[in-house]
């Protein structure tokens, strides 16, 4: 079979019309980046510095030395390529223009530069994931100021997300609007190649990802479902279930991507908006998902649908195989 390398996928979607020529160098810059971060996570205990406490981040969380790393890495990346208004990251607090002696182009990227960051010293998959959308323009046809503002738009109105998972193999995950297509980085050539074309996951499934230990502060409906799940084929669901945590959102949605499942982040008593950040975590993996004939919902509105009022704002996250998420959003209706 022809291998077809990431470059030559970007390059057929710009001929057919369904990405632009500065959208298309955007996901490749992103996409090298993605390359340096996938090999620095490689060297774990070898590299310098790697693992040590080291900063807060915004959120008042502690910052690993690999997520600042890898946070420079995608900024100095996407800054002078001239395709962006501006980025922003989990990593920082406002938004980052382009700097002024750099053409400014029209997109506008959000990005989680290290999601999982809690497994990096453990050798479990962490990961890269990141949003595009367009800076809204003025009544004249000029672009607004690429302030917060400009990001906050719901995520129907990306343009382009993704996510790279740093795992056994490093695969680059990539939707522009028309399916899904995973990546794998062949390592003596580094580059990325076709390997998971059309990705669709199953409506149905027997295996659920959740964290149990909120389990006494869920809400009732979250907690229905996953009682009537683990009481299996003696249960009104009539079949046993599996499951699986890895505590990497990257991971946990490249897994039901690829053989089904629903994964849950919901909110609780502790975390009453959810935990998951909707920008650059919850938008760019609804994205996904939906394009892969799955769905994304908070338990109440579709995720793509959320009207966001802040960059770094939490949602409830329920994802994966269309009829368990259906079925768990009913049970909040
Ligand atoms: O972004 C946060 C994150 O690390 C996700 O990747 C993951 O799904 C979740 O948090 C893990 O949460 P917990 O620590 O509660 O298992």
């Amino acid at each position: 079979m022809r291998r077809v390398t990431l470059s030559q996928f970007l390059v057929a979607r710009q001929r057919d019309k369904v990405i632009n020529a500065d959208l298309r160098l955007l996901i490749e810059t992103i996409a090298r980046a993605c390359k340096a971060i996938s090999t620095r996570v490689n060297k774990g205990a070898l590299a310098d510095g790697h693992g040590g406490l080291d900063t807060s981040n915004v959120h008042g969380e502690v910052q690993k030395k690999l997520d600042v790393l890898s946070n420079e890495i995608l900024l100095e990346a996407n800054e002078w390529g001239g395709n962006l208004a501006a980025l922003v990251s989990e990593e920082m607090e406002n938004p980052q223009p382009i700097p002024t002696h750099y053409p400014r182009g029209e997109y506008l990227l959000l990005f989680d530069p290290l999601d999982g960051s809690s497994n990096i010293d453990v050798n479990i998959s962490v990961g890269t994931i990141f949003s595009v959308l367009r800076c809204p323009k003025n009544a004249d046809g000029s672009y607004c100021d690429a302030n917060e503002q400009a990001f906050l738009q719901p995520g129907r109105h990306q343009v382009a997300a993704g996510f790279a998972v740093y795992g056994p193999t490093t695969v680059f995950v990539l939707t522009v609007g028309d399916g899904v297509f995973g990546f794998t980085l062949d390592r003596e050539t580094f580059t990325f190649v076709q390997t998971h074309p059309e990705i669709r996951i199953p409506a149905d499934t027997q295996e659920f990802a959740i964290n149990c230990s909120n389990a006494r502060r869920w809400e009732a409906p979250v907690k229905r479902y996953i009682d009537e799940c683990l009481q299996g084929k003696d249960g009104p669901r009539g079949k046993d279930f599996n499951m699986r945590w890895v505590a990497s959102m990257v991971a946990d949605v490249f897994r039901v991507l690829s053989r089904g499942g629903i994964f849950m982040y919901p909110r609780d008593a502790k975390n009453k908006d959810g935990r998951l950040r909707l920008m650059y975590e919850a938008n760019p993996m609804a994205f996904i998902i939906e394009q892969a004939g799955g769905e994304a919902t908070d338990g109440r509105t579709r995720i793509l649908d959320l009207e966001p009022h802040g960059l770094h704002q939490r949602c409830a996250v329920i994802l994966g195989s269309k009829n368990e998420v259906d079925r768990v959003t009913s049970y909040h209706q």
